[in-house]
């Protein structure tokens, strides 16, 4: 898909409304981050052969792993930064590429990057319970799609 053509979808108001209600629930822990990677690592184990920086990450050390920690915040705020732009589509096509630098740089391309999408749509179920619906994982996986389509 087309960068264009994915930030046209994710930007519907549906799809953006989706989206909010959603984060809502989940934006104020910060901490989220950090689960998200646990379950990055669960679901696709090969991911954890591009973050060797982050040390031990099996789960019996997450909780005392201080640089995941550390990249689990900053991730959570990155997340942050896609959600506010979806109100103007130049300013989410490029903050996506200006974020896309730093995976390419690491080898983290399209494939690799869309890993995310089912532990995204774990978290989603786990936080947000009966509110999380099918369609509100669609809505965010068509977020990721424009990240995966910079790549
Ligand atoms: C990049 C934050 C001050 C030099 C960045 C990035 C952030 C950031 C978030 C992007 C990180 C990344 O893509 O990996 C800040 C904050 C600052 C600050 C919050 C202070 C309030 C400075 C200062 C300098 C500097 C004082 C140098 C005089 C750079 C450079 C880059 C960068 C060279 C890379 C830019 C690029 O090529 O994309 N900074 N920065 N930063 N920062 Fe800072
Ligand atoms: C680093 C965000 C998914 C691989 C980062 C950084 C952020 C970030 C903010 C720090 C940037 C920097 O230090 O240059 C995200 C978000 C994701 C996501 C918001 C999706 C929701 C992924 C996936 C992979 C990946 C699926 C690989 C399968 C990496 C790697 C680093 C990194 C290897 C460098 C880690 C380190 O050594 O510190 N990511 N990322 N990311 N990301 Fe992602």
């Amino acid at each position: 898909k087309g960068v264009l053509e994915t930030i046209e979808e994710v930007t519907k108001p549906a799809n953006k409304g989706l989206i909010r209600e959603t984060w809502n629930m989940i934006a104020g822990d910060r901490k989220n981050g950090v689960e998200l990677m646990a379950l990055l690592f669960e679901m696709a184990p090969d991911s954890k052969k591009d973050f060797r920086r982050l040390g031990d990450v099996s789960p019996s050390n997450i909780p005392n792993n201080r640089k995941l920690n550390g990249h689990g915040i900053t991730l959570w705020y990155a997340l942050m930064n896609f959600v506010d732009q979806l109100d103007n589509k130049i300013d989410l096509e490029d903050v996506c590429r200006k974020f896309a630098v730093n995976h390419v740089n690491r080898g983290v391309l399209d494939v690799k990057f869309a890993w995310i999408k089912e532990p995204l749509a774990e978290l989603l179920r786990r936080k947000c319970g009966q509110t999380c619906t099918d369609q509100h994982i669609q809505a965010w996986w068509k977020l990721i799609d424009v990240v995966c389509a910079v790549l």
